[in-house]
């Protein structure tokens, strides 16, 4: 994925209940290393994004259909990218 893309599509989609790598629904559901570490399901990788994503889980909304599946694996790129260097 192209995190540059990813940071747009961030913005765009995701920023309302993610700014920051917070989150305003499941406050320790945040998109840090250690939340994804605990709570993503098949662990902190580009792949278990793509699949939280697509479906959607809980409160969190299903964007297959939404997004292409280009723009998910860019945002997913984008979301690791930032765990994994402490971006947040
Ligand atoms: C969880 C990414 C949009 C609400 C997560 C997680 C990721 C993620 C990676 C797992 C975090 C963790 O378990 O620690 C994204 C991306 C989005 C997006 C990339 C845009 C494409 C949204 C929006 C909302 C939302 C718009 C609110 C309307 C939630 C909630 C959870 C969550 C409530 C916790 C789900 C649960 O495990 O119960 N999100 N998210 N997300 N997200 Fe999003």
């Amino acid at each position: 994925g192209d995190i540059e893309s990813g940071a747009t599509i961030f913005a765009g989609n995701c920023a309302a209940c993610h700014a920051g790598g917070n989150n305003v629904i499941a406050a320790e559901k945040t998109l840090r290393k250690e939340a994804l570490d605990s709570y993503l399901a098949g662990g902190r990788k580009e792949s278990s994004v793509v699949t939280q994503v697509t479906n959607g889980k809980n409160a969190m909304p299903a964007f297959g259909g939404r997004l292409s599946d280009e723009e998910i694996g860019d945002v997913a790129a984008y979301v690791i990218d930032q765990a994994n260097g402490d971006k947040w």
